[in-house]
């Protein structure tokens, strides 16, 4: 429970990997909760297509919340690279749109970002270092962050590395979908060993934002970058080795692959400096080990694994 009943939290991509568990902890919370999804709409959450500002600014009068996840993205940069047009209208114009129209309303906003704003050649980052993103999906949602911070400076940006968590299907994030390799085949499963992630746990990441929330609505947050991350850096073969087991092959079948990885460019290590929420109190870090075993076991459980 927290203490702020009265607060009204709107949050844009509701269905996605990260707005499941966000919902499900503010529903058990005293905040009043409001999700907007597209595809996966229904079931409590609002059809809002994001990228119509009508349709977004219609939303947010009936909503009227105090403050405003903005979750909603196009987040894999491999499927950003095929159509970047498409991709910015989402990433891009429409954050534009939703945190000018936040602005107007006295709605402060925190919008997720990505550590792929960094190039990764000076890890680890503080959150007012030099950015430079190596692919179009992290030039978006570094414009996404210009866009959210020239709004308004009580909007907040909230960077994280690659998460995983409750799902119904490996193939939603790029940390669970290493166990399809080991399920496909019985041979050895090459995995990269030249670039290093800090892997997330989407409740984790709930918890966060729900610990932001109050000094969002109030204006007191540090900012107007902030930086979370887990310490326990993995090579996607590191992450192989765990995760085979958790699916019934042996770890020895993860084997390095030395040779680059294949779609579009990724820094090699971006490791993001925490400094104000560690100040604040406000890190929960699930060890990756049990985190990876709760997000597979829900896979399992619903049956896509
Ligand atoms: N996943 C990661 O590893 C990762 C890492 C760093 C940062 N982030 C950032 O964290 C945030 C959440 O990521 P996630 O993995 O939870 O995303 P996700 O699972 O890919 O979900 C994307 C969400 O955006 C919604 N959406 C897409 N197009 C829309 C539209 N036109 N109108 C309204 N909603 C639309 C989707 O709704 P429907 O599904 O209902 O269509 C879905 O709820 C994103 O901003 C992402 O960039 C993610």
């Amino acid at each position: 429970m927290n203490s702020n009943p009265t607060i009204t939290v709107a949050v844009t991509g509701a269905s996605g990997l990260l707005g499941r568990p966000l919902l499900a902890l503010l529903a058990d919370s005293r905040y009043r909760v409001r999700g907007a999804a597209w595809s996966r709409a229904g079931g409590g959450l609002d059809r809002i297509d994001i990228t119509d500002p009508a349709a977004v600014d219609a939303w947010l009068d009936e909503v009227k919340p105090d403050v405003l996840v903005h979750l909603a993205a196009e987040r894999r940069p491999d499927v950003y690279a095929e159509d970047p047009e498409t991709a910015d209208r989402l990433n891009i114009d429409a954050t534009e749109a939703l945190a000018t129209s936040c602005a107007a309303r006295e709605v402060n906003l925190i919008f997720l970002s990505t550590n792929y704003v960094f190039d990764g050649t000076s890890s680890p980052y503080l959150p007012d270092d030099a950015t430079n993103p190596l692919n179009d999906y992290g030039w978006g949602k570094l414009a996404g962050e210009h866009a959210v911070t020239g709004a308004s400076g009580r909007h907040r940006v909230l960077r994280v590395p690659m998460f995983h968590g409750p799902s119904e299907s490996l193939e939603e994030s790029s940390v669970t979908v290493l166990a399809r390799a080991f399920l496909d085949s019985d041979g050895p499963v090459p995995l990269d060993v030249r670039q290093t992630r800090y892997p997330a746990y989407a409740p984790d990441l709930a918890v966060v934002i729900v610990g932001l929330l109050p000094g969002l609505a109030g204006g007191s947050l540090p900012g107007p970058i902030l930086h979370f991350s887990p310490d326990e850096p993995f090579t996607k073969r590191d992450m192989g080795e765990i995760i085979a087991p958790l699916v019934g092959a042996e770890s020895a079948r993860a084997v390095a692959d030395e040779r680059p990885p294949s779609g579009a460019a990724r820094p090699e290590k971006v490791k993001l400096a925490c400094p104000n929420l560690e100040a604040m109190g406000l890190m929960k870090i699930t060890p990756f080990r049990e985190a990876i075993r709760m997000s597979l076991e829900s896979i399992r459980e619903a049956g896509g694994l």
